[in-house]
């Protein structure tokens, strides 16, 4: 193990997708702390284009999830078996919440800033002992045609975009082991 190795790094490299969670809340404490490493995020020029909803209600995480499942299965079928896509799939994993995060529209860079807010949220997570598992598969609910009503259920502002979701929750059952990184993929120039 590297000399330098620190808990902020054992944090990153820890981190993992979870699919199980217990039927527990997380304490408001750590959701403000989860938020607020989403806010202090690296954005383009600084713009901070983001809007973040925190959803605790399931009812309404699975309407979104049914809303999906309508869509995928009348508009892709294909792609839906592919994915492995179910009867009972729940977009946001079983999780008691989650956290969507929404773009400023015609801001060029807000889905890469929002991107970079749910790593560090999902980071911040896993660091006070919650799951957590990073969702853009609850995209196609927003073009359906309740999408625009689904928007305002949430109480996303006008001219924002949902791009990523973040369920959070304690871990039930943990992953299982996670795939070997690929090789070849880094080069020096000196
Ligand atoms: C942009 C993005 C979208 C993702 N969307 C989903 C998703 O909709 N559902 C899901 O279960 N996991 C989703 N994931 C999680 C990935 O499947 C996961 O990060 C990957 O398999 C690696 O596993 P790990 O996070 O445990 O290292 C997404 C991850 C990213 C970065």
């Amino acid at each position: 193990m590297s000399e330098f190795m620190n808990e902020t790094i054992q944090t990153i490299l820890t981190r993992r997708s979870n699919r199980s969670y217990l039927d527990k809340p997380v304490e408001k404490e750590k959701i403000d702390l989860i938020l607020q490493c989403g806010v202090y995020s690296p954005t383009a020029r600084g713009v901070q284009p983001w809007h973040f909803t925190v959803v605790e209600n399931r009812r309404l995480l699975d309407k979104i999830s049914e809303i999906n499942k309508r869509e995928y299965f009348a508009n892709n079928n294909q792609n839906a078996k592919m994915s492995g896509l179910t009867e009972d799939y729940d977009n946001f994993r079983g999780a008691p919440m989650a956290i969507i995060i929404s773009g400023m529209n015609g801001e060029k860079y807000a889905e890469v800033d929002c991107a970079n807010a749910t790593t560090n949220m999902a980071v911040a997570a896993h660091s006070l002992g919650l799951g957590s598992c990073y969702i853009a598969s609850f995209r196609p609910a927003f073009s359906a045609p309740e999408g625009e009503s689904l928007i305002k259920e949430l109480g996303i502002p006008d001219g924002y975009t949902p791009y990523f979701a973040l369920a959070l929750g304690y871990v039930k059952e943990p992953p299982q082991e996670r795939a070997a990184r690929r090789e070849g993929i880094i080069n020096y120039v000196k």
